[in-house]
């Protein structure tokens, strides 16, 4: 027996009038990654397990920047763009050319669902094993927008109601339409070819061939899947609601690789935020895309943290905000109030107060005074700073970059270093102190 083959249709073509934004409704970021990347990537995550042909995404006429962001960041993905935005069922017709004669399954997605499993994919390609057509379902405790699920008295699926067709009775109803489905190909464009356009609203609704397959006597089946995973985010409140439920799953996923979170539900990850064991996180800690954290690592209460590799056994914060292109290597101290751009700090080195590290390249076991600055704007350009292994910079110094002190060097305290610095060098720069006898007072 040939395998089965399966494509996606992810529908993005909405004008997500509801976001009330200038930027498309899927490009919306839930723990920083739009929300059709967070699909996408859950489709690819299971490519190893199913015969895949191709992954469809229906864009409209205004979408280029989703186009741009899809092509630069996934391959293999067909763009079809929907001419007007006529509804559901008008954007899945309007992949009809890339689908002709096909034979496999087809699963129909809504690009606005973040928190898609793969247990839900896994669920649909299994229903779509035992029935020609079959829907994801939900319980919700808070059904209204969505589509309700009717089940005959055989409590099987009859239809799907809209919102704003239900009646009041229907609205009862808590069994949603997840908006996503498995159907075989050919049926899917047959069924479509007599949905007719929803009058008050102006919209072909693709939930009309569930009504459809049923009145031909073609049984439905069902698969029952948690609420979040079916999350539509329609507006800001469900973007909000995405990103908490979101990052319920991030927290857990870091404490299950060996990270000690004391106050979990106030860190926010990003999706692809790296932990390691033993890690430990104070509370209020937040990072931005891009972040790799090596064992052993402490970060105290209140960091931002984002674009940065921090290498085993550092100890960051309490207060510190490291910023992109910033590696630690393996037992570096940043301490409070200390912001660090674009720099490696080697081995064992500290920045432990108050002090501004951008563009910087600084040896092992460094010591950074308190309000050490790095100058690396002279107002045109970014100018880089680098400092050689065991040397030590006294407090409040000014490095006017490009600037180089070598290694095992002093700065005093308070200089401003404008001019580079060889190994084994004291170098200040300060006026001297003049000391005289205070008047005394009559
Ligand atoms: C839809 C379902 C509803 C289901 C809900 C789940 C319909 C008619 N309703 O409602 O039963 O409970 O999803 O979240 O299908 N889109 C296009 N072209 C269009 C219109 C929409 O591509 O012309 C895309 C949107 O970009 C979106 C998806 O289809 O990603 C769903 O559209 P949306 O407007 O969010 O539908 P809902 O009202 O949420
Ligand atoms: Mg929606």
């Amino acid at each position: 027996m040939q395998k089965e083959r399966y494509s996606f249709i992810i529908l993005a073509a909405g004008k997500g009038t509801r976001m009330k934004s200038r930027r498309p409704k899927v490009l919306h970021e839930v723990a920083g990654e739009p929300i059709i990347s967070h699909i996408i990537s859950t489709i690819f995550s299971i490519k190893k397990r199913i015969d895949l042909d191709k992954v469809v995404v229906v864009l409209g006429n205004e979408s280029k920047e989703i186009e741009l962001f899809i092509k630069d960041n996934f391959d293999g993905i067909d763009i079809v763009i929907q001419k007007e935005q006529l509804g559901t069922a008008d954007a899945v017709i309007s992949t009809k050319k890339i689908f002709k004669n096909y034979k496999g399954k087809i699963i129909v997605l809504c690009g606005d669902t973040p928190l898609i499993s793969i247990n839900l994919l896994l669920d649909l390609i299994k229903l779509s094993n035992n029935y020609k057509i079959g829907l994801s379902g939900f319980k919700a405790k808070n059904p209204f927008g969505y589509g309700r699920v009717i089940l005959n008295k055989f409590i099987k699926v009859k239809a799907i109601v809209e919102e704003s067709d239900a009646s009041s009775f229907e609205k009862k109803i808590d069994l949603c339409n997840s908006g996503m489905y498995a159907i075989n190909g050919k049926l899917l464009f047959s069924l479509l070819s007599k949905v007719k356009l929803n009058t008050k609203k102006n919209e072909m609704y693709l939930t009309d061939i569930i009504y459809l397959a049923n009145k031909e006597g073609i049984e439905i089946g069902i698969s029952y899947n948690k609420e979040i995973e079916s999350l539509g985010v329609n507006d800001r409140e469900g973007l909000a609601m995405a990103e908490k439920e979101m990052q319920i799953i991030l927290r857990k996923k870091a404490m299950q690789k060996g990270a000690t979170l004391i106050a979990p539900e106030t860190v926010f990850f990003c999706k692809d935020t790296k932990i390691s064991k033993d890690v430990y996180i104070g509370p209020n800690v937040v990072f931005g895309p891009g972040v790799k954290i090596g064992e052993g690592v402490k970060i105290e209460a209140f960091c931002h943290i984002e674009g940065v590799t921090i290498k085993k056994d550092c100890i960051i914060g309490p207060f510190a905000r490291l910023r992109p292109g910033t590696v630690l290597e393996s037992s570096v101290k940043v301490g409070n109030f200390v912001e660090v751009k674009k720099s490696k700090i080697k081995k064992g080195a500290k920045v432990n107060h108050l002090s501004y590290i951008g563009d910087s390249d600084i040896g092992n076991n460094v010591n950074v005074g308190a309000g050490v600055i790095t100058c690396n704007y002279d107002g045109v350009n970014k100018n880089k700073t680098k400092i050689g292994n065991n040397s030590f910079i006294g407090s409040n110094v000014s490095l006017v970059a490009p600037i180089k002190v070598g290694s095992d060097s002093i700065i005093g305290a308070g200089s401003v270093i404008t001019k580079n610095v060889s190994n084994n060098m004291l170098a200040v720069e300060r006026n001297k102190q003049v000391t005289v006898r205070k008047r005394n007072k009559k």
